[in-house]
């Protein structure tokens, strides 16, 4: 009796710890606005690491049914990685119902999206029982934030920064979004901390749905990021310039439903479906969407790496015109971009989605699966579970998994509700049928030492570099 009085003691007492705010941490010595983490209502000011992480704390402490708060590892100068879940099933998956993700600032120096994240947090918890919307897509629905996957590069940038490159980077000076593992290219670049962290935490979590948010341009862009046939500029700066200005398209298998992604974010968005141009010298985007390649290819992004490797469909959302707008427009984007934030994850209810179980109900685990005629598989997951966004249409499901005899289901997706579809293994001889994407990985994927790429490659990668810097 006694023991568990005591073991009760101590969690309240650490809940409670968790809960209060601390004054001793606050980055750098400026003094500390007001800012109150007990207030009902988040501002619409930028949080430092400090700050945030008192809201999400404080948050999680008042909604303890709604959200749940974990850190997925800590960037190089040791700021926790914090990923906020909000479902009516915080603590635990929700068998047969899928889990998505947003990420924010991947580039310090583009925090809207983060702080939008912050309020996209606060808009489900306190709507959830008024709002039958909100409350439908928390029940059905597992949502992880993870508001900064920079926050290091986000405390070395500056407020009213709309362009340039500082802060854009990890505390090494890493571009995170160039440094994940590539299907068309090796990338050289070291694994960083941030990185690592993310690669792990999509390893454990079947996500089926994300949103990458940036800045420095208004668009939704999807994958592929890379093309096959960037690599020819190798040999020829000229070849580089030429290709940064008249990219083509590479695309993916499932080019149509990333459209309609990228589509259901843009059409929802205040203004970007428009496609206006930011400045005159950028791009105009036909409806707000554009693929990422025929933008302007790169290796190491972070979308390509979610879908060929772990089938989880990431675009990358572009949401403002300036990295780092004056926090007295962040209402402003927020009004923009909630609808879109909202709508975009209800995506994950569309298409086709069921289990996979062996003769005696078994669910079967690490099955492969793939769509025919899409040629980028996907896998169950412990329970048996698969999910695929698609839409309306006739398809074929083909399913391979050590020990049974391969399976095609025909199914049928229609527009109003996901089809639920459980498929039946018979037990065969050990299956050398083919082994889908990602679960082989591709040739080129192997660690090298890094070459001297020679005088063109670094002319090829500083114009490169350029243009990065001048997009999100
Ligand atoms: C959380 O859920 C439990 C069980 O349904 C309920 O008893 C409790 O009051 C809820 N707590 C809050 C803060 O809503
Ligand atoms: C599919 O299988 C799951 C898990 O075995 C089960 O809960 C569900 O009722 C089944 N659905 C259909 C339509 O058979
Ligand atoms: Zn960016």
């Amino acid at each position: 009796m006694l023991l568990p009085n005591i073991l009760l003691l101590i969690g309240l007492c650490v809940v409670y710890a968790l809960a209060q705010p601390t004054t001793e941490d606050y980055e750098g010595v400026a003094q500390p606005r007001i800012y109150s983490p007990d207030s009902q209502t988040l501002d619409y000011v930028y949080h430092n690491h400090d700050e945030m992480t008192r809201f999400l704390r404080a948050t999680s402490a008042r909604h303890p049914n709604l959200t749940a708060l974990y850190s997925i590892g800590k960037s190089i100068q040791g700021r926790d990685l914090w990923v906020m879940v909000v479902s009516s099933s915080p603590y635990e998956h929700m068998i047969g119902k899928p889990d998505v993700k947003y990420v924010g600032n991947i580039h310090g120096n583009e925090p809207v999206g983060r702080e939008l994240l912050l309020h996209l947090i606060e808009y489900f918890v306190t709507n959830y029982h008024t709002d039958p919307y909100v409350k439908w897509l928390l029940d059905n629905t597992r949502i992880h934030i993870l508001p900064s996957m920079n926050p290091d590069g986000y405390a070395v940038s500056k407020e009213g920064g709309c362009d340039g490159a500082q802060g854009r980077y990890n505390a090494r000076g890493f571009d995170l979004n160039r440094n994940f593992p590539d299907y068309f290219k090796q990338n050289n670049n070291r694994g960083q901390p941030e990185t690592d962290a993310v690669k792990e935490w999509i390893s454990k979590i079947q996500f089926v749905l994300s949103g990458s948010l940036h800045g420095g341009a208004l668009v939704a862009s999807y994958p592929y990021d890379n093309t096959p046939n960037a690599r020819i500029c190798r040999s020829s700066a000229l070849c580089a310039m030429f290709q940064s200005y008249s990219s083509t398209p590479s695309l993916t298998p499932d080019d149509d439903v990333f459209k309609h992604l990228s589509l259901t974010y843009a059409n929802n968005h205040k203004k970007m479906s428009r496609g206006v141009a930011c400045k005159s010298a950028f791009p105009a985007f036909e409806k707000g969407i554009t693929n990422g390649a025929a933008w302007y290819p790169l290796t190491g992004g972070m979308q390509d790496y979610n879908y060929v490797w772990y089938g989880c469909m990431e675009v990358t959302l572009e949401i403002s015109c300036c990295k780092f707008p004056p926090a007295q427009e962040l209402r402003r984007y927020w009004d923009d971009n909630q609808l879109s934030m909202i709508k975009f994850l209800a995506e994950a209810h569309r298409g086709v989605q069921g289990f996979v179980i062996d003769a005696s109900g078994i669910p079967v685990e690490r099955a492969s699966l793939k769509i025919k005629g899409r040629d980028v598989g996907f896998q169950t997951t412990r329970y048996g579970e698969f999910w695929r966004i698609l839409l309306p249409g006739v398809y074929k499901l083909e399913v391979y998994a050590d020990g049974f005899i391969p399976k095609e289901v025909d199914f049928v997706v229609v527009e109003q509700h996901p089809t639920l579809l459980n498929v039946t293994l018979q037990p065969g001889k050990r299956s050398d049928g083919p082994h889908f994407r990602p679960f082989v990985a591709p040739p080129h994927y192997r660690p090298q030492p890094e070459r001297d790429q020679g005088i063109f490659s670094s002319i090829s990668n500083g114009l490169n570099g350029l243009y990065n810097s001048i997009f999100g």
